[in-house]
């Protein structure tokens, strides 16, 4: 059962206040949305977009298994279907768009990166646009730059970002100081959304049961259990069974105090556990760097960590490190 959104209407306000402004200055507002794994990022993203009536909607994010620059754009193009004309030399497009077999040295990343711009101006073609950045945390060096420069850019858009913490980020430094830049633009948003409260908890109850709403103490159980994190709710309320279950139902098996781990991600967070970068530990296990980083994303919320910090003490706690070195 679908659950109803609770909680995020200042957020909201915000979000269609800062569209406003994209429209009223003609130049790119962004909006940084953060938060932990599950805590509403993506749905505050889709509410916003029916909030606002954009003529275009630019929307991309890492496309993690076909790891390469300018994942963000690529995903732009592909989901746009045929190309319009873009002033942008066919082969710059191919490799900015990741089509095979294109020539992989002709440009500069500068060059690169003025003809990515150049792409998302024509692409919006001075319409009133949201551009979505889903996952900001997970992408590649290149879009986070072209990501940081279209804050900058005299577009009539509003520019969304979500992203998990930067320690969470493939590139954590790069990805910390794009986030600082767009959250520092003229009349940048800044929201971090953080655990619901137990009363918004007991609201969304009401709302999933109705009439057979479970009772204050096991609302207040529930909100325990989950933490109050959206994610864990909606996935309790659709295993428990049913209300009367909620508070001693037993979690499911990736909500729980000691989750299934694969083989693979008990080796990754025993290296996170010996303080290990996402490089040393691709070095380490001989796979690739964003390979590393989508291990990691998943540790992160099966463990329900907040950081590779606080999942590697989680593994420390649990003896993990033993695991990953034997
Ligand atoms: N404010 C809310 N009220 C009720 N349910 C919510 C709320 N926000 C999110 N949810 C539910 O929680 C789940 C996770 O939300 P969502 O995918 O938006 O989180 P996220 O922050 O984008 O997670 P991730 O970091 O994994 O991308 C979804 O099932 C969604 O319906
Ligand atoms: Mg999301």
């Amino acid at each position: 059962m679908p659950v109803p959104m609770v909680g995020r209407t200042d957020a909201l306000d915000e979000l269609r206040r800062a569209w406003e402004r994209a429209g009223a200055t003609r130049r790119c507002v962004p909006a940084v949305i953060t938060g932990l794994p599950g805590t509403g990022k993506s749905t505050l993203v889709s509410a916003a977009l029916q909030l606002t009536t954009p003529q275009v909607v630019l929307s991309g994010s890492a496309r993690l298994h076909s790891p390469a620059p300018y994942d963000w754009l690529a995903a732009v193009l592909a989901g746009i279907g045929p190309r319009p004309g873009l002033p942008v030399p066919p082969d710059a497009l191919a490799w900015l768009a990741q089509d095979p077999d294109v020539p992989r040295e002709r440009y500069t990343p500068d060059a690169l990166l003025r003809l990515a711009v150049t792409t998302v101006r024509t692409l919006v073609g001075g319409r009133r646009a949201v551009l979505v950045v889903e996952d900001l945390h997970a992408l590649d060096p290149a879009s986070l730059n072209l990501i940081g420069e279209l804050a900058a850019a005299e577009l009539p858009a509003l520019l969304v970002v979500t992203s998990r913490p930067p320690e969470a980020a493939v590139s954590p430094l790069l990805t910390a100081r794009v986030l600082a830049r767009l959250s520092g633009a003229p009349g940048a948003v800044r929201q971090h959304l953080g655990a619901l409260t137990a009363g918004q908890v007991s609201r969304i109850l009401g709302h999933v049961y109705g009439a057979s709403c479970p009772s204050p103490q096991v609302a207040e159980a529930v909100w325990r259990r989950t933490g109050g994190n959206p994610y864990r709710l909606s996935e309790l309320l659709a295993t428990a069974g049913g209300p009367e279950a909620l508070a001693d139902a037993p979690l499911p098996a990736h909500l729980q105090e000691r989750p299934e781990l694969t083989a693979r991600e008990r080796e990754v967070i025993g290296c996170l556990a010996e303080g290990m970068s996402n490089k040393q530990i691709a070095r380490a296990l001989g796979i690739s760097v964003r390979t590393v980083t989508v291990h990691v994303s998943n540790l992160l919320r099966k463990t329900g960590a907040a950081s590779r910090t606080e999942a590697a003490l989680w593994a420390v706690q649990r003896d993990l490190r033993a695991t990953a070195a034997s």
